[in-house]
């Protein structure tokens, strides 16, 4: 198989997590045959410093031309004076909307080897932590309107949540379908004793529902959720919530897990092309150290493999990898609990030298 796959090294520890994820590719593609190239992607800090836009058209216009998209990570304090819409994050949600990537999926899941690396009690841990966020990704008050206006003396910061029937019907059918193959059961999060997006998300799921009667649906308040994250994380298997909700409970999720450097997504519209990218931030602090978990990155193209270009046995083989290399007892620093450790380098070399055909 050949794909053409758009590489977005970003910021911060983008580039090193990216450089392990394509050395990856290579190895597995090699092991099967395949051929993956490779277009280069400004966006992000990296994009505004070079041409003073974080997406510039024709960077966009590379992703659309892909077969799917890998991403590092974007952001950083050095450009926190920019102005709003020239952000490294407006980058980011600008791709996101240009590609119509209106499902963003992040599994929450613990690798056994790491259950103590979990700030959760070690019951708790016990009982399973294996869900996955459905986060509606290019709508809600990411997307709606942005402005500060002066009023008597002081500024008035305004942000616009909207949510249309039809949005929150096509990503309330993805989380029906994510269900449906998994544990059959989906828990909708809004806060819906409040806001009015969120009661018509409520009321467009049990309609929903109705076409889905081997799935059962729940409905839970966002604030209780973040609660029963902590509490009892055994009792999910599938959430489905908007934009905003989902990016505060995804980093939840995560740290639960062990590690917010070990979480992949997908972002998956109408077609196949996909962005996958880690859950993480660029990690400013320990950029170009040689510091940063590459797992998150490298998971994220398995995904990729699995979602985008339906090659199972290749996305099973690099999972497989990885949890070889953590029952070896490989660790870099975020999953070490304070033990030895290598590096990002170290722990990619590794994972290839482990990539075997099931
Ligand atoms: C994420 C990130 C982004 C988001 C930022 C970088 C815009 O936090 O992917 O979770 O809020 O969606
Ligand atoms: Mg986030």
């Amino acid at each position: 198989m050949k794909k053409n796959i758009a590489v977005i090294r970003g910021d911060g520890i983008g580039p090193e997590i990216v450089n392990e994820a394509i050395a990856v590719l290579d190895a597995v593609a090699a092991l099967y045959g395949h051929t993956f190239t490779y277009t280069d992607v400004d966006m992000g800090g990296a994009a505004y410093d070079k041409w003073g836009d974080p997406l510039p058209q024709e960077m966009l216009q590379r992703c659309l031309d892909s077969d799917s998209v890998l991403l590092g990570a974007v952001g950083g304090p050095k450009w926190d004076g920019v102005p709003g819409d020239k952000r490294p994050e407006k980058g980011l949600l600008r791709l996101r909307a240009g590609m119509g990537v209106y499902s963003n999926n992040r599994p929450a899941k613990i690798w056994p080897q790491l259950a103590a690396a979990s700030p959760l009690k070690r019951e708790v841990v016990d009982k399973g932590i294996d869900f996955i966020i459905v986060r509606e990704l290019i709508g809600g008050i990411y997307f709606g309107e942005h402005r500060t206006v002066e009023e008597n003396g002081q500024r008035r910061g305004i942000d616009t949540m909207t949510y249309t029937e039809s949005e929150i019907r096509r990503i309330g059918r993805i989380g029906f379908e994510t269900a449906r193959k998994r544990g059959k059961r989906l828990c909708s999060v809004e806060k819906s004793n409040v806001l009015d997006c969120s009661r018509l998300w409520k009321a467009v799921m049990h309609d929903l529902a109705k076409e889905y009667p081997d799935v059962e649906l729940s409905d839970m308040l966002v604030d209780n959720c973040a609660m029963q994250i902590v509490k009892d994380p055994a009792q999910f298997d599938v959430i489905v919530t908007e934009n905003m909700f989902g990016d505060i409970l995804s980093d939840e999720a995560s740290m639960i897990t062990g590690s917010i450097g070990m979480i992949p997504s997908s972002s998956l519209g109408d077609g196949t092309r996909g962005l996958y990218e880690p859950i993480h931030g660029s990690a400013p602090d320990i950029a170009g150290k040689d510091l940063a978990d590459p797992i998150g990155t490298i998971l994220s193209a398995a995904m990729m493999l699995r979602f985008s270009f339906d090659l199972p046995a290749e996305a099973d083989c690099i999972e497989r990898a990885v949890s070889a290399v953590l029952d070896a007892g490989c660790r870099t620093a975020d999953i070490a609990d304070g033990g030895p450790h290598i590096g990002c380098r170290e722990m990619g070399r590794r994972i290839r030298e482990n990539l075997t055909k099931g």
